[in-house]
Formats: structure tokens, sequence, C-alpha cells
């Protein structure tokens, strides 16, 4: 891909960035500090805990894949800068590999994303934590790992919000059940720990995590070009708090029938400031952006 200069820049100070702002710095601080109360505020939009949101909270911001403008998708590098810009939520992509490891990883292969090769769910936890991460985005990045699950949990959970998606579950029989002992573990479960939602494209996935864990946030993915109906409504009502709807089919009119039904709206990927505000005027809580600057905090 083709920068230019002033982009090469800004990635190597937020490379820098992410590079002094490490776990171990933070580790003494409250973890809400970086975000001050813009969490806690906006995670009450969905409906299971009482209500903290105030007029000066802001909207909901979900950095997509991490702050992937800035840093290579799904690395710790790039979750650590969406919470230093102050996003709401982190949201990364899980897959299984062939030992049964979750990992944050959006493709079904290593390939786009690493030096390496092969289906994450062939390959092994080992084989998979030897691959670059990093270099493909920018050579500032180098040395950068695909990172587990649990170290996503255990660095971030309980901080900023985590948007988890189970990516192609189907693919990964029992990838549910590894997921809610992950959580369970470390007391993730309960939403007055941990400020995490589940979601999917795939609802039957998504009807087992319900019944796996009751009290975690739920949303339903919808892919670009579905229709949602009212009918679809009624039955996302029964597992789901949330629909998470692509930016091309966020119309006012849809937004306002999901949100009547009692679920959440959140929107992705939102690459434009206007869009962005267009979408917080038409009341939805939140949005997923690849830029948690895109309205400038
Ligand atoms: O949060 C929605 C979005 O993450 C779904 O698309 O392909 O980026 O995982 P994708
Ligand atoms: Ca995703």
């Amino acid at each position: 891909m083709r920068r230019t200069l002033s982009h090469r820049i800004l990635l190597l100070t937020v490379a820098a960035a992410a590079l002094v702002f490490t776990p171990a710095a933070a580790g003494t601080a409250d973890p809400d500090a970086f975000s001050a109360g813009r969490n806690a505020a906006a995670w009450s939009v969905h409906a299971r805990l009482p209500d903290a949101r105030t007029p000066a909270a802001g909207p909901l911001i979900a950095a997509h894949r991490g702050a992937s403008k800035y840093a290579p998708e799904n690395t710790m590098a790039a979750f650590r800068l969406a919470e230093t810009m102050g996003a709401n939520f982190i949201e990364l992509d899980v897959r299984a590999t062939r030992d049964g490891r979750l990992i944050a990883l959006h493709d079904e292969t290593v390939d786009r994303t690493t030096n390496g090769k092969g289906r994450a769910g062939e390959l092994t936890f080992g084989e998979i934590r030897r691959l670059d991460a990093g270099g493909w985005f920018s050579p500032a990045f180098r040395g950068e790992r695909i990172p587990s699950l649990e170290e996503v949990l255990d660095r971030f959970g309980g901080g900023i919000g985590l948007i988890l998606e189970l990516k192609q579950p189907s693919a990964y029989p029992g990838i549910e059940q590894a997921l809610a002992r992950l959580l369970t573990e470390r007391g993730l479960d309960r939403p007055e720990r941990g400020r995490i939602i589940i979601q999917s494209f795939d609802t039957g996935s998504l009807r087992r995590v319900r019944e796996l864990l009751p009290n975690m946030p739920i949303a339903v993915l919808v892919r670009p070009r579905q229709r949602v109906t009212s009918r679809d409504l009624a039955e996302y009502r029964k597992f789901a708090d949330a629909v998470h709807l692509p930016g091309a089919s966020a119309r006012k009119p849809v937004i306002r029938r999901i949100q009547s039904c009692g679920l959440s709206v959140m929107v992705w990927n939102i690459h434009g400031e206007r869009q962005a505000r267009r979408l917080l005027r038409y009341g939805v809580d939140g949005i997923l952006t690849d830029d948690p600057l895109l309205l400038g905090r």
C-alpha cells in the first residue's frame, strides 16, 4: 500500500506510543483512568447494567480490530492504542487453533496479516506464535504476534469494553464452550465485572453462547444487504441484546424499528466523520470504526 509521508510519520508516532504504552507501564494504573467514565457510561446502553449514561458521556466508540487504522489489526499494539485513544470498546475476531487455543485473527488463514501461510485451524498455537503479525502493516510493528484470547482478557478484561466476534464458529466445533470457560474462569461472564459483548453473524452459535453464558450481552451481526424483518427481530430478542448493522443498512427507520423492539444498535464499519455524526443524530448506540479518533477525541 502506498502511504504519504505524513501518514508514515503518523504511523511511526503511534507505533512509538504503542511501544511506550506497554501493559507493564499501564499495570499500576486504574484501567479506567485512560478513558475516564466513558466506558461505564456508554456500556449502559446494553440494558443489562443500570443506566449510568450522561449527556457528557458522548457516543460509544468501538475500535474495529483495535485501532486498526494506526496499527496492525487484531494485535496487542492495536488494542493498546485503542485504549490510549479513548475508545469505549475494542472489537476483535476470535478463531481457534488446531490445538484448541482461541486467538485474535480475522481471516480464516494467516496469509494476509502475517509472514506465514495456512489456515488457523490447521496450525498449532506454537506455530502461530512464531509468526510476525506486524511487519505487513509497517516495519515499525515488526515483532507483533497474534494474541491469544487469554492474553487479551488478562490485559483488558474488566477495563475497556471488549466486543468478541466469533468468526465462522461452525469451523471450530466447541469454540463457544472454550470461550465460556475463559470468561467464567476470570469472572468476566458477569456484566458487573467485565464489559464484554459477544457478536457473530452465526445466530446458532449465539444461541449456544446465551445458554452457556446467560448474563453475557449478545449482538447479532447483520450482513450487508441482509433484510432484517420484524420476525427476525422477534427471534433475536430471545437470545440477543443488540443488533450490529453494516453502515449501508443503517437508515433511520431501520434503527428506530430495531430499538423499538428493545435491542441496541451499533453500526459497522464507519470511516467518515460525516457518516458517524449522521448516525449519532439517528440515535445509534455506537459505531465501530478503524479510527477511534474519528470524532476528534
Ligand atoms: O463488527 C463488525 C465487523 O467486525 C464485522 O466485519 O469482517 O470486520 O469482522 P469484519
Ligand atoms: Ca470483526
